[in-house]
């Protein structure tokens, strides 16, 4: 049987495509990605503190996101009159300036398609997700955070530098890893093809714990 709640989006999936109206304006989410990177998150509601706080924190961060060709686009089922009205109190209590758009979606159909209510939590708000979509409009990132606990975007930055070295070098990242530490060499990459893409050298530690610096510094 089939229900709204059935949608479930896993990594690898084509974040899926819709119209919508935006504090910026209608856009088609594809087209309004282009060839960049996205990062798509789902707040509960409007003029709630947590949100607040968030969507102060991420304006503040635009140039790191712009640095790594990410556009960034926040979702709530609020209309776009309560998201344009909020505005103004979060530039006023953050600091800020809210320099990204918000998806109005009253009627739901944006959240369900997304997956982002989940009836246990809440019939009529989304819950606090993020997704993170590559340049090939695929998700690589899917994190649900309890309502009551703000978003650490350093966290979502941290990721997303580890999910760019990925697909443009062939590394992965240990766990904790930090901008600037040493990452490891994916399985996928054969020995004998170390000197050719990694010529800051390669420390075998297992023969498939491959340690090298970071490629792009
Ligand atoms: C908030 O954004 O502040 C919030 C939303 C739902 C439940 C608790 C906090």
């Amino acid at each position: 049987m089939s229900s709204q709640t059935d949608i479930i989006l896993r990594l690898g999936d084509l974040a899926p495509n819709f119209t919508a109206q935006t504090t910026e304006g209608s856009i088609d989410f594809h087209q309004w990605l282009g060839t960049g990177w996205g990062v798509f998150f789902s707040h509960p509601a409007d003029y709630t503190p947590v949100c607040t706080t968030e969507l102060g924190v991420v304006a503040k961060y635009k140039a790191e996101f712009d640095k790594r060709n990410v556009k960034v686009i926040a979702l709530s089922v609020d209309s776009l009159d309560e998201h344009k009205s909020w505005i103004h109190d979060i530039n006023e209590t953050q600091n800020t300036t809210v320099n990204f758009p918000l998806i109005a979606d009253p009627d739901r159909q944006i959240s369900l398609l997304y997956g982002l209510i989940h009836p246990n939590a809440s019939e009529n708000a989304t819950v606090r997700s993020v997704f993170v979509i590559g340049a090939d409009k695929k998700i690589k990132l899917i994190i649900t955070y309890p309502a009551s606990t703000g978003r650490n975007f350093e966290e979502l930055l941290r990721v997303i530098d580890s999910l760019q070295l990925t697909a443009n070098y062939g590394v992965a990242t240990p766990a904790n890893w930090k901008n600037g530490e040493d990452v490891v060499i994916v399985p996928a990459v054969k020995d004998e093809e170390i000197p050719a893409r990694f010529p800051k050298g390669a420390t075998f530690v297992k023969p498939y714990l491959r340690i090298t610096p970071q490629p792009n510094l």
